[in-house]
Order: structure tokens, then C-alpha cells, then sequence
């Protein structure tokens, strides 16, 4: 595994100009905040080595570098999710290599089901905690030039990082949620039993992805800020049926709101 990350850091490198500070996955519906990315360099996941290919649609795999908020980043457009096949090495490799390309933030974005019944479809979600249901993607040997084998999980989401979205969100007239999501393996959407279930354990909200991400992030050191749309409600009485084209077009539309929130808060990073 090491070597097989440093093979895949060495070939970005050699690629592309960017150093990239913060690492940046774009779930569904947030694709577009690559349109805002300045000075693109851009590798295909296809053509790099050891990198699994993206194959849900509304994901297309590719890593663009270039400046966002006038930070050097480095953004997943696709990733990459256990519901398709994945182990979980493969799920969170890519944080492997963006902690090898030496970013100091991770920013993570996906779309979620809302169990909170004060949120609305197209509220965006700080995520301030999570519940983890899915498998642990540091199971097996721990490689301690990676991380420590019990990685602390008090302040999976960075508290400094969720203070600036607060500031930058309101000094733009953005509204935040915040929440805890709860992370399962999906692909099916979940039955009105398993939604009540996810709020009475704590949960805010829930999706399929976001969680192996940030657990290797932690793992590696790497301070974590999460955001979820909300584009359907599990909520009692507010249940309707859901469709993985629903949830894209509702991430679409609240999307330019999260771009703007990201790219603002990196300029005051
Ligand atoms: N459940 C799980 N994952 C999701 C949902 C949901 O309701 N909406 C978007 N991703």
C-alpha cells in the first residue's frame, strides 16, 4: 500500500505544476465548483496509476488542480463509493495520495437524505459529526508511517473550519444547518422504518459516502470540513419516493450556493 501511494503521488507529480494545499471531493450535484477552479491541470482518473475508475452516473472521474478562493487545490470530480464495488482501500486511496501531495484541509461535499424534521429539501448541512454504519475503512493492518492503529474520532470535523463556514455563510447571506450524518452502505434508498431508526440514534441526516473518506483523513491528520445537501426527506409524513435523478437535480440547484461558501471560505483560509 505504500508504495503503491507514493507510485501514484510521484506520477501526479511529475504531471502537474499545482502543489495543492487543499483537497477538495465533490459528491452529487457539486461537480460543477470545478467550473470556478482557475488554471486547470487535469488527470482522468483512467490515466493515473492504481486509481479505480468512476462509473455511477452524474460522477465523472477526473483530479483538477489549479487555484479556487486563491489557494492551490486539488479537487475529486467522482469518487469513489463502497455501493459500487470498491473495497474500502480503494474508496478512501485517493485521500492516501492527496495527504502524499501534502494538502493541509480536506473539504468534502455529497447529497444526503434529511431525518432532521426541521430541515427542507436543498438546506445545506455542516456536517459536525458523524455516525459511522458502514465497514471501517482502517480494518486490517495499520501502516504506522500512515497513522496510529486507534485513531481518535473526538473532532472528526474540524471546529475552527466549521466557525469560518458560520462567519463566511452568514456575511453572504447563505443559510446553514448543521448536523450529524449518518453513513450506511446503501445503494437502496432508505425503507420509512430505517429513516426513524437514523433519527432516533442520533442522526440529522443520511447518505452513502463521505464517512471512509474522513475516517482515512483522520487517520492521516488531515483536518476535515464536510457539507451535505439535503435533496429528500425521511422525515414522517414527508416521505416521497426517492430517484437518484431527483437527488441530482436537487443537487444541482444548491450547488451554487455550496461553491460559493466553499470558494469564499478558502479565501480566508
Ligand atoms: N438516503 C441515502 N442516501 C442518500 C439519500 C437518502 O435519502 N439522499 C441522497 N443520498
Amino acid at each position: 500500500m505504500l508504495e503503491s501511494i507514493k507510485k501514484t503521488a510521484d506520477f501526479i507529480q511529475n504531471k502537474v505544476k499545482t502543489k495543492p494545499e487543499i483537497g477538495i471531493i465533490l459528491g452529487t450535484g457539486l461537480g460543477g465548483l470545478v467550473n470556478k477552479i482557475e488554471n486547470q491541470e487535469i488527470l482522468e482518473y483512467s490515466d493515473i496509476p492504481n486509481f479505480p475508475v468512476s462509473t455511477v452516473e452524474g460522477h465523472s472521474g477526473r483530479l483538477i488542480f489549479g487555484k479556487l478562493g486563491g489557494k492551490n487545490v486539488v479537487a475529486m470530480q467522482g469518487r469513489f463509493h463502497f455501493y459500487e464495488g470498491y473495497d474500502m482501500k480503494q474508496v478512501t486511496f485517493p485521500v492516501r495520495v492527496m495527504k502524499e501531495l501534502s494538502i493541509k484541509y480536506l473539504f468534502v461535499s455529497n447529497a444526503s437524505g434529511g431525518v432532521n424534521p426541521d430541515f427542507e429539501i436543498g438546506d445545506l448541512m455542516v456536517l459536525s459529526d458523524h455516525i459511522n454504519l458502514m465497514q471501517n475503512p482502517l480494518l486490517g493492518k495499520n501502516y504506522k508511517e500512515l497513522g496510529v492503529r486507534f485513531p481518535d474520532m473526538s473532532e472528526a470535523y474540524n471546529k475552527k473550519l466549521i466557525a469560518l463556514a458560520d462567519e463566511t455563510a452568514s456575511t453572504v447571506g447563505i443559510k446553514l444547518q448543521h448536523g450529524v450524518y449518518v453513513g450506511t452502505t446503501g445503494p437502496t434508498f432508505e425503507t420509512p422504518a430505517e429513516y426513524k431508526y437514523f433519527r432516533i440514534i442520533g442522526g440529522d441526516a443520511v447518505g452513502m459516502s463521505t464517512v471512509p473518506e474522513v475516517i482515512v483523513a483522520r487517520h492521516s491528520g488531515i483536518p476535515v470540513f464536510a457539507i451535505s445537501i439535503i435533496t429528500d426527506l425521511g422525515v414522517e409524513g414527508k416521505i416521497i419516493e426517492v430517484s437518484h435523478e431527483e437527488v441530482q437535480k436537487v443537487g444541482a440547484a444548491a450547488e451554487v450556493k455550496m461553491t460559493e461558501l466553499i470558494k469564499k471560505m478558502l479565501e480566508k483560509l
